[in-house]
């Protein structure tokens, strides 16, 4: 939110007046002083008038999750069980989902409450590779991995997929890396070469892995070292 509004929204100050509070120097935005009124400030800053605190920052919360299956990637449902009820009710608050799974698929699910962070890790354009563990119908032939590195044309969205790698591990199983994270986009790969998922299981997104020992169901805060991979 601009700077000049976060102030104008407290105590009924004026937006004009907060213009010149914020001319003068008198605000501090996580300690540093700051003119600039149209700043945009997230709401993980600590903004003070004059030395008063008008607003604590929110505290930031990275979380990673083994998605089981049958839970939607959602923040509620009518009908089906969501991932948020995974989690304890404390920690819930203002949480949204960084990239969702299938409600059939499993796997590497990440929750936060920073946009800007969540933006960086799922936008098609910074192409963080996604690696998924995928069981397919029929065996993977070679012109599925051709079909793959070139790019699938997906016509609801009018474009070609980025070029995907194809590693396979025994009959029908097979590692899948894509960078981009579109609407059910490795069933739709598949689906394209006349194949077809049978269960899929995410592995990572980017250097963020899951480890083996979070059990489904279980979820851990993100490490630093795993935030700034992603900042
Ligand atoms: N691609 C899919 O088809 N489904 C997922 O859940 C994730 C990627």
């Amino acid at each position: 939110m601009m700077l000049s509004r976060i102030i104008s929204n407290q105590n009924g100050i004026s937006r004009q007046r907060a213009n010149a509070l914020i001319a003068a120097g008198k605000v501090t935005v996580d300690g540093r002083v700051c003119r600039d009124a149209r700043e945009n400030v997230d709401r993980f800053a600590r903004v003070a008038v004059e030395g008063r605190t008008i607003r604590q920052a929110m505290p930031a919360c990275y979380l990673m999750l083994n998605k089981p299956a049958g839970y939607l990637s959602a923040t509620e449902d009518d009908i089906h069980p969501t991932v948020m009820e995974l989690l304890d009710p404390g920690i819930r608050e203002g949480l949204h989902l960084a990239g969702r799974l299938d409600r059939a698929s499993t796997g590497l699910l990440i929750l936060t409450n920073d946009g800007q962070w969540s933006r960086r890790l799922t936008e098609p354009a910074v192409r963080i590779p996604k690696v998924y563990l995928v069981t397919t119908e029929c065996p993977i032939t070679e012109e599925t991995h051709q079909r793959f590195a070139a790019g699938i044309w997906f016509e609801y969205e009018q474009l070609t997929t980025s070029p995907a790698t194809i590693e396979e591990l025994g009959h029908c199983q097979a590692r899948v890396t894509i960078y981009e994270g579109r609407y059910h986009q490795v069933k739709r790969m598949f689906h394209a070469v006349g194949n077809r998922v049978t269960s899929l299981h995410r592995e990572s997104m980017g250097d963020i892995r899951l480890p083996p020992e979070l059990e489904p169901g279980q979820y851990r805060a993100l490490t630093s070292a795993e935030i700034d991979s992603a900042s």
